[in-house]
């Protein structure tokens, strides 16, 4: 069976003491209440990387991950931070692509295929994002969108090192909006996603990967998202910024 992550994106919230806080919390809390199997990925900003490991020490099921990283291993990049800074600070995954640095920084996809190798080299697990905008959605341009986020992000990845790769679809309407997608929009497609890879790398790895669903996911709406048979876990934003409503999350997968 292949595994279901919950990740927790911070974003860029939480000073180091609210973050400390809210870490305490969500490991006592799952400690105390969830005896499932998904694994649970705390996200917090750079700062925060080291000492919410530290924290997390050798907790089962739990463990740390970064927003980013360079797409270079190491030298005159001032500002950036690389892969295996974050490996040696106790970081395992790293998002890359999210929507907002897309957006933002304009981060695309040649850009993102660097950052998915330099992750790897560094001993990070890539979470992959991908998502379309309303506009493409409205105009039904999504699966092209989508075909051309992961193929040219990741399909130049042999398939030990695709193995290695989670992904992430965010459609860009839904992330802080309230307006999660349906169900069936997303097991829509986490399925076509799925087979993309299947077509790449064949049905077995297909099988094994992980494809999270991201955008307004609560704990009223994750438990239907997580019924669906290809949607393997969430990337939770806004949700994840309070105890309580992140751990009921988790809870919503059996
Ligand atoms: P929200 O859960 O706040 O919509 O954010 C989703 C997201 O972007 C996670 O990476």
């Amino acid at each position: 069976m292949r595994k279901k992550i919950i990740a927790g994106n911070w974003k860029m919230n939480k000073t180091f003491e609210e973050g400390m806080a809210l870490v305490t919390e969500i490991n006592g809390m799952l400690r105390d209440e969830y005896q499932g199997s998904a694994e649970v990925v705390i996200i917090p900003p750079f700062t925060h990387v080291n000492a919410v490991s530290r924290m997390l020490g050798d907790e089962k099921n739990i463990s740390t991950g970064a927003q980013n990283c360079s797409n270079h291993a190491s030298g005159a990049y001032t500002g950036e931070v690389s892969a295996a800074m974050l490996y040696s600070v106790g970081a395992k995954y790293v998002i890359i692509g999210h929507s907002e640095r897309r957006q933002y920084f304009m981060e695309h996809n040649a850009w993102l295929a660097q950052k998915v190798d330099a992750a790897l080299a560094g001993s990070l697990l890539p979470i992959y994002c991908c998502g379309e905008t309303l506009e493409e959605r409205d105009s039904n341009k999504h699966f092209e969108v989508l075909e051309a986020q992961i193929k040219e992000g990741l399909f130049h990845l042999a398939a030990e090192q695709f193995s290695n790769v989670v992904i992430a679809y965010e459609p860009v309407w839904a992330i802080g909006t309230g307006k999660t997608a349906s169900t069936q929009q997303a097991q829509e497609v986490h399925a076509f996603i799925r087979n993309l890879v299947k077509e790449k790398y064949g049905d077995t790895l297909a099988q094994q990967t992980t494809i999270q669903y991201g955008g307004s996911v609560k704990p009223d709406n994750a438990a239907e998202l997580f019924a669906a048979s290809d949607i393997d876990g969430a990337l939770v934003g806004g949700a994840a910024l309070q105890s309580r409503s992140f751990v009921d999350i988790v809870k919503a997968m059996r």
